[in-house]
């Protein structure tokens, strides 16, 4: 292969910042290798385009989306705002801190719209496998057109992974599940809490899913909110239905039995009990296998994949940043690729450069200790790029204050406005507070 051709899988937002960094640098008018994204679904926006369906989509393929109706961003919009597109570019105007999702997928799709890279996307094809020839040194990736129902491979010389890893879901067993007279499902086939209406709900796990589901719900009507802890209480100030109990036991019938001898009789269980890092398409030897956590295994700089640096993955740490990071990933990868990051010769070094991030993860576990630690990581990487650097100071801040809200007025904390670290401007109050916000169309929301 003469020249250099880059296989994408997934047209998510790390997927689309890759197409952007490319596109930026030909733009520029550096030569750019043939890039190919390969996306399983009809439309671009990974998590964020959302999918009434749930278990499989009109291909047959696992449904992506995690997403569900009224879900807004669970942290402000300013520590997420891209550095090359700011929302006020996009929206002609200052918008409230705290985007519900239509909201979010109109700014996503902003920036790819303008740059003309849908032309680059291969919708409704999934990849099926990937191989490695060592001989070659090219991957072969087979994929699986469903507008034509045809397989075919083709050569590439390097692989980006930005397939997400919020999208399949992690389902534990507990007894008596089998015999649950209620409804039992998982975070990722939630859809719409006024389904729960009137309704006694458990929920099991304590992070974002959980919070965001049981609030979701409580604003929506429900009877009561119980969540069971395996490790500790979220501990938020919760309204006066809202409890938080020890650890599930058992299932008998309709009644829930904690740890602590309590029960309690329940309507559904919801299972807030996280996702896997999951690539089925992928070989042994180029597969993450990974925590959900902010120092990926394996992963030099968190993107170069050390047994074979030609392939990247991008966004696939725990995420406090998270379209911001991506890019920064995005335009570190292009630049190793179109060879102006060099990588280290040995192995042994990109190793000691994984073993260093996790020693440092984990001196703290921390809330504002781990945001400092991905903002530094996001600054590491775009000092090493022309990816147009911002205020990541700011944006912490912006995170701290976000989680001094939530622990003020769990309830309210969404009704906060913050500044843009981009443009300087400060986000105004939205119009409703959050709890009385029912509507959460995007012809609503912006009308501040
Ligand atoms: C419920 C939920 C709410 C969230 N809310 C927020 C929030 O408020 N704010 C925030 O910043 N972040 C939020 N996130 C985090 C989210 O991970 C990121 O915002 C972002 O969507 C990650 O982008 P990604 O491109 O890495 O992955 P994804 O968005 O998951 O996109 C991956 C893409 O890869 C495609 N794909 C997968 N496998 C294949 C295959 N074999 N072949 C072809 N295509 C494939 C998928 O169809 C998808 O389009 C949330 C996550 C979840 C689960
Ligand atoms: N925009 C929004 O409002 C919104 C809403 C939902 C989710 N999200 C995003 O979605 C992503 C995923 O969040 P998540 O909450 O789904 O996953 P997560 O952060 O990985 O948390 C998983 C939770 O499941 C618990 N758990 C795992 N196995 C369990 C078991 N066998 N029994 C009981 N509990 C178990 C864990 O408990 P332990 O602590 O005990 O391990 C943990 O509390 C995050 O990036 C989040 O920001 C955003």
């Amino acid at each position: 292969m003469s020249k250099k051709r880059v296989a994408v899988i997934g047209a998510g937002p790390s997927g689309l910042a890759q197409l952007r960094a490319f596109q930026t640098a030909a733009k520029n008018g550096e030569p750019i290798p043939e890039v190919v994204c390969f996306e399983k679904q009809s439309n671009w926006g990974g998590l964020w385009n959302y999918d009434w369906r749930t278990g499989v989509d009109e291909n047959g393929e696992p449904c992506h989306s995690s997403m569900y109706r009224y879900l807004w961003s669970n942290g402000p919009k300013e520590g997420l705002e891209f550095a090359d597109y700011s929302f006020e570019e996009h929206f002609g105007k200052q918008i409230a801190s705290y985007p519900p999702r239509a909201v979010l997928f109109d700014y996503i799709e902003g920036r790819v719209l303008k740059a003309d890279i849908r032309k680059w996307i291969r919708f409704n094809t999934a990849v099926r496998w990937v191989n490695y020839d060592p001989a070659t040194s090219l991957f072969t990736v087979t994929a699986h057109d469903y507008a034509n129902d045809t397989s075919y491979s083709e050569e590439f010389s390097h692989l980006v992974v930005a397939s997400g890893h919020f999208s399949t879901p992690n389902v534990p067993h507990y007894e008596g599940f089998e015999t649950y007279n209620g409804r039992l499902l998982h975070a990722h086939d939630f859809r719409d809490a006024r389904e729960f209406t009137d309704k006694d709900i458990l929920i099991l796990g304590t992070s974002y899913s959980a919070e965001d589901i049981g609030s979701q719900c409580w604003k929506y009507g429900c009877k009561s909110v119980t969540v069971a802890h395996r490790t500790a209480p979220m501990g938020f100030n919760w309204p006066d239905n809202w409890k938080e109990v020890p650890a599930l036991q058992r299932v008998e019938g309709k009644t829930a039995h904690f740890k602590d001898g309590t029960s309690k009789e329940v309507d559904a269980i919801i299972l807030c009990t996280g996702y896997k890092h999951h690539f089925p398409f992928l070989p042994d030897d180029l597969r993450l296998k990974t925590a959900n956590r902010l120092a990926t295994a394996n992963l030099y700089k968190g993107v170069a994949w050390i047994d074979n640096p030609k392939v990247f993955y991008l966004g696939m740490q725990d995420q406090w940043f998270t379209f911001n990071m991506f890019d920064a990933q995005a335009w570190w990868a292009r630049d190793v690729i179109m060879d102006k990051i060099a990588l280290p010769g040995d192995k042994a070094e990109m190793l000691a450069d994984v073993e260093e991030r996790i020693t440092r993860e984990e001196v703290s576990a921390d809330g504002k200790y781990c945001i400092r630690y991905q903002g530094d990581y996001v600054e590491e990487l775009i000092a090493e790029t022309d990816y147009p650097s911002f205020d990541v100071d700011g944006a912490c801040e912006a995170f701290y204050q976000w989680k001094k809200h939530k622990t003020e007025a769990i309830m309210e904390f969404r009704d906060n406005a913050y500044k843009s670290v981009i443009t300087g401007t400060m986000a105004p109050v939205h119009h409703t507070p959050w709890v009385d916000a029912l509507d959460d169309s995007k012809e609503v929301y912006l009308q501040n």
